[in-house]
């Protein structure tokens, strides 16, 4: 089973969408998918119409993690499973502090799902925090959405410092341009410089696309409803980079 986050310090940046259209195309590509909606926000599971898990309070160990595990939903497409949000999960960070070995929780309790799964996403909030550094260690590939601008490029160097100073695998960031303007100038010198300097970035970029902003409106993953827009195409070639990514680390 592998675990794959997406993942930004930044908000706004396309982490969910690409969640979303990610878990579809990897299942559309045969793999049994567990999408798990990490951020308090719940918008994956808006996405896919499904209602938001059963309240819970997270004050110790057991319930924190019991309350994540029960709540399992089918979504409406097949081999694609999803664990929504909660807003009991704004105390992650609490529930963690107080727990032992409270960065290395999370790939623990993942780990249950090994027989049922062969690719869990976890659609992640921004900052960095206990329920980030658990991620970091749970995650076999921390997929990081970049839109070129200079500020992106400056919380991509604050990630790749932390990875550093702590120790964390850095090798398992793997960035991805996302909401990329062709005609912006801008963009196109911020790509060519940051991809320079960070190799590990992805050769799929995403384009800014109305097409993406619909999936509010339609409430399903892009790649359900507009098969053929170049959005969609470009998330379906993430995916196969992704699939030939994993081959390799595996
Ligand atoms: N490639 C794209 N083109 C245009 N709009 C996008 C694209 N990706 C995401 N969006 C829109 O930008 C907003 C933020 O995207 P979202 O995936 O929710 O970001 P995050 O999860 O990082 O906060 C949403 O309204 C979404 O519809
Ligand atoms: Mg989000």
């Amino acid at each position: 089973m592998m675990i794959i986050a997406s993942y930004s310090i930044k908000g706004g940046v396309g982490k969910t969408a690409l969640s979303v259209n990610l878990s579809y195309a990897l299942s559309e590509a045969g793999q049994r998918t567990l999408l798990i909606d990490l951020d308090p926000q719940g918008a994956a599971e808006f996405y896919f119409r499904v209602s938001s898990a059963e309240k819970f309070r997270m004050n110790d160990t057991r319930t924190l993690w019991g309350g994540l595990l029960r709540n399992v939903r089918e979504t409406d497409f097949s081999g694609l499973d999803i664990i929504p949000s909660n807003l009991a999960y704004r105390h992650f960070d609490i529930a963690l502090d107080s727990m032992e070995k409270r960065r290395k929780q999370l790939r623990r309790v993942l780990e249950k799902f090994s027989e049922d799964y062969d690719t869990i996403v976890l659609d992640c909030p921004p900052n960095i925090t206990l329920l980030s550094e658990n991620v970091f260690r749970a995650s076999d590939m921390i997929l990081v959405p970049v839109i070129p601008t200079i500020l992106s490029q400056r919380t991509l160097e604050q990630l790749d410092s932390f990875f550093r100073d702590e120790e964390l695998p850095v090798e398992r960031l793997r960035p991805f341009f996302s909401m990329v303007q062709k005609r912006n100038n801008m963009h196109r010198d911020t790509i060519s410089e940051l991809s320079a300097s960070f190799p590990q970035f992805l050769k799929t970029t995403i384009p800014f696309s109305a097409d993406v902003e619909k999936m509010g409106l339609r409430r399903m993953p892009l790649l359900a409803y507009s098969r053929a827009c170049d959005a969609a195409q470009a998330y379906r070639a993430l995916c196969n980079e992704i699939i030939a990514l994993q081959e390799t680390v595996s």
